[in-house]
């Protein structure tokens, strides 16, 4: 019997990001603790009520959901409704959400719940997956750094090896927010924090088809598994594709079953100058057996772990078989 590992997520919801609440939310070996949410897919005040409303289809009404930032550190607000729906979360129209969010700022929330994990002892650790721009995260561990002692890890959905989604070089979560990235990279150095780059190196590769959706959705109920199945359904119309990627819900998946992932500890920068390639993380894979006098950068100096590949099936697999719900 596993015990369930403690986890805040924080979140931009937007659809997948609604995937990765249902599987957070309903997988025993996951105790749900709270949920962050900061703008980024929709605005601040959308994001809080599709979180809200993904978790009462869960099951979830307990679990504190709080508002953080509203915008990022420096650049503008810039929302994917073209992705992600008008409201953020596929359109659906279903009810709005009764419950209130929390009364607390997102960071006073995290400082909250991670110092009482710190006094809990070390099987108290939370482990952090953050799923949107890095705005809230930043301003915790600028704002509480003693709090990152609650912390266990942290498992970020953002950056990438190689390409990029929002512009050719930067990945969506990262490019929103380029500084709060730097930021929270430079945090988990200097605090001693694990960190995984859970990037779009292996965010697209786990996929549900349009069939396990049509499943989903016959469950029916308005429940989860209708609420999943529409999600990929979603994504499948608005990319005229056959399949649609789980998105976050691989970086929870991650936290759930880690040896389906495969990592290497990696020194990351992010780009914060750079016309064409602000926001990129830069993940050095060079060899570093060479003469680093030669390179005037030098290496950068966080290391984390960055995942290169994964089992996409088993990954898509643990989502379908968790979500496959008709409702709590
Ligand atoms: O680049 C993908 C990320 O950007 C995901 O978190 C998605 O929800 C969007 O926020
Ligand atoms: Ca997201």
């Amino acid at each position: 019997m596993t015990v369930p590992q403690p986890v805040i997520l924080d979140v931009d919801t937007g659809v997948d990001d609604a995937c990765a609440l249902l599987l957070a939310a309903l997988h025993p070996d996951v105790e749900l603790r709270a949920v962050t949410c900061v703008g980024g897919n929709a605005s601040v005040d959308e994001v809080v009520s599709n979180t809200l409303k993904v978790l009462d289809i869960a099951g979830c009404g307990d679990v504190p959901v709080a508002r953080g930032a509203v915008r990022p550190l420096l650049e503008p607000v810039s929302h994917a409704r073209h992705v992600h729906g008008e409201d953020g979360m596929a359109d659906l129209g279903w009810p709005s959400p009764q419950r209130r969010p929390d009364p607390r700022h997102a960071v006073v929330l995290l400082a909250d719940l991670l110092s009482q994990a710190a006094a809990g002892g070390p099987d108290d650790r939370v482990t952090l997956v953050t799923l949107a721009p890095l705005t809230n995260i930043a301003l915790f561990l600028r704002t509480y750094p003693q709090a990152a002692e609650g912390l266990r890890e942290i498992v970020v959905m953002g950056g990438a090896a190689n390409v990029g989604n929002a512009t050719a070089s930067a990945e969506f979560n990262v490019w929103h927010d380029p500084e709060a990235a730097a930021i929270v990279l430079e945090s988990a150095a200097e605090l001693d924090i694990p960190l995984v780059m859970y990037g779009l190196d292996v965010f697209y590769d786990v996929r549900v088809t349009l069939d396990q959706a049509a499943e989903l959705i016959a469950i029916g109920n308005r429940g989860p598994a209708e609420l999943a199945g529409r999600l990929i359904d979603f994504q499948c119309g608005r990319f005229g594709q056959p399949d649609a990627t789980i998105g976050d819900a691989g970086a929870v998946c991650a936290v759930i079953d880690r040896a389906a992932l495969t990592t290497r500890r990696l020194p990351v920068r992010v780009e914060l100058a750079g016309t064409y390639s602000r926001g990129r993380t830069i993940v050095d894979r060079r060899d570093w057996s060479g003469d680093i006098a030669h390179d005037p950068h030098g290496m950068a100096p966080t290391s984390v772990e960055v995942a290169l590949s994964v089992n996409a099936d088993r990954y898509a697999g643990l989502w379908l078989r968790t979500v496959s719900v008709r409702r709590r």
